[in-house]
């Protein structure tokens, strides 16, 4: 089956869906997403996503290209005719198309909307799950504003190839005192000797992730305890537990960090409880 996508206005098919060469998205990174998990053709978290979106498009003083009510139904309309069950739609909002300048463009320029949507192996996501993810570690050489979801992702897509190059899926950010910050596209998680769970506070230096604050709504329905802090990779070595959250993901138990195991070396209990329960705590939208 042909893919399609919403481009400003209209469902095309993806070869014909095209941006203009002087949209600022592509000139300058000028632009915004969202990734939402679509699971059994519902969305997962919406209200969250969406609200980040506005969030994002605010900070970077980025019109909203349609009302939220518009937006909801080109979601659901992108997921019905690419027929994802269960997959992920994708979101992007970029300040609109004008000559090339820095500055931002006069009033009237109308920002892009695009929208698409696909299929994940979510057998295969969940026997990735059930093995455990190894992890790496890079720099984190990011600009201090990460809050902001915005697509220009060249130090993550850079630190993912690293990742990529020495066999794991995912690399953990380092800051300048050793810290881990979050993941190339995921959230950072570790549980500690004590059994506490932790992961780096929101504020500019991570994204504050939708399966994060689910994850949090989660460890606190069941009592389990929890700080929020950031942790050195020394701590993350001698940790019982880790994993990653991403709304693509959900939960993923990690079971080495550069090529140390962590805890037993096999995905730990509370990471897989986690991601078994998830959707019990997320919010599920038709
Ligand atoms: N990535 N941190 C970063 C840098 C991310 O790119 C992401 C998500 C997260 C997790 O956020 P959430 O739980 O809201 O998905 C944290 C998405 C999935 C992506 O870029 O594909």
């Amino acid at each position: 089956m042909s893919r399609v996508a919403y481009v400003n206005g209209r469902y095309l098919p993806l070869n014909d869906a095209k941006i203009s060469v002087e949209d600022r998205g592509y000139q300058f990174a000028d632009g915004v997403y969202e990734v939402c998990e679509v699971r059994g053709g519902c969305l997962v978290d919406e209200r969250r996503h969406m609200a980040r979106l506005d969030r994002s498009l605010g900070e970077l003083n980025i019109a909203r290209p349609i009302s939220p009510a518009a937006l909801a139904v080109v979601l659901r309309e992108t997921i019905r005719r690419n027929r994802v069950r269960d997959g992920i739609v994708y979101v992007q909002v970029t300040r609109g198309v004008a000559r090339r300048d820095f500055p931002f463009p006069s009033v009237e320029t109308r920002p892009s909307l695009v929208v698409t949507a696909r299929s994940n192996d979510i057998e295969r996501l969940q026997q990735i799950a059930t093995e455990g993810i190894t992890v790496i570690t890079v720099p984190d050489i990011r600009w201090k504003r990460v809050d902001i979801k915005s697509v220009a992702l060249l130090p993550n897509v850079l630190a993912k190839q690293s990742a990529r190059e020495r066999g794991a899926r995912e690399a953990w950010l380092v800051d300048a005192h050793g810290r881990v910050t979050e993941g190339a596209s995921s959230n950072a998680w570790i549980v500690s000797r004590e059994g506490r769970l932790i992961t780096h506070p929101v504020g500019h230096e991570i994204l504050s992730g939708i399966t994060r604050s689910v994850v949090i709504d989660a460890i606190k329905a069941q009592g389990l305890s929890f700080e929020e802090r950031s942790f050195a990779v020394d701590e993350a070595y001698a940790a019982r537990e880790a994993f990653i959250t991403s709304a693509s993901q959900t939960v993923l138990p990690v079971i080495s960090i550069n090529g140390r195991p962590i805890g037993n070396g096999s995905p730990g209990w509370i990471a897989t409880g986690l991601r078994r329960d998830y959707h019990r705590y997320a919010e599920i939208s038709e």
